[in-house]
């Protein structure tokens, strides 16, 4: 079976058989992604196979977190009065059963950071990466590509200085 590069999710696309083996995200794929799509709320990427079946997932939207959710580092070097702060959110990120542990949650990974590094330098300012691990298995998986653990939210976060040094080689 061959699969396809990273596109976006198209109307062909045969999203029902998805199973990454966790409900949330697979409900996600095949009941409400098309509607919020649809609305402008997320942006989706999938892989799928020849048979155009959604192989593996990930969505991007706009967000915002407090300043005072900013690790220290970062927090220290922004004006006091924006008490918002723009960054992208990496909503969700999954691959079916069938192609985990091959590589491809780090392309799909590296793609999106990527994707969301060009928009930030060229379209739309945003200081950082968040995404919100459903569980431990996610966490551990995000923390080994630098993301830390913003406080009370569970979210997690990898500044977009970090990731423009990632490409920089
Ligand atoms: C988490 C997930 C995206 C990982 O994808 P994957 O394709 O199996 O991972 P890869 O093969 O690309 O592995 C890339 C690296 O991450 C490591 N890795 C994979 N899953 C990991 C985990 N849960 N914790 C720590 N490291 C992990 C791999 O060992 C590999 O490291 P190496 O290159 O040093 O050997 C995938 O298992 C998945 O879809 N899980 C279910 C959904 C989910 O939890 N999504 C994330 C949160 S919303």
């Amino acid at each position: 079976m061959k699969y396809s590069k990273i596109v976006l999710l198209e109307k062909k696309h045969q999203k029902a058989a998805f199973n990454c083996g966790k409900p949330l995200l697979d409900n996600y794929i095949k009941t409400q992604v098309g509607q919020d799509s649809k609305r402008n709320l997320t942006v989706c990427f999938v892989i799928v196979n020849d048979a155009n079946e959604v192989k593996a997932y990930n969505t991007l939207s706009n967000y915002s977190i407090q300043q005072e959710e900013i690790p220290v580092e970062y927090a220290k070097k922004l004006p006091k009065s924006y008490s918002r702060i723009p960054v992208t959110l990496l909503g969700r990120l999954a691959l079916d059963r069938e192609l985990k542990g091959k590589g491809y949650g780090e392309y799909l990974l590296l793609d999106a950071l990527r994707r969301a590094l060009e928009i930030s330098k060229s379209a739309l300012g945003s200081m950082a990466v968040v995404v919100d691990p459903l569980d431990e298995e996610a966490k551990n998986f995000y923390e080994k590509y630098g993301f830390t653990l913003l406080p009370d939210s569970g979210k997690m976060f990898l500044s977009m200085s970090k990731i423009e040094k990632v490409f920089a080689g």
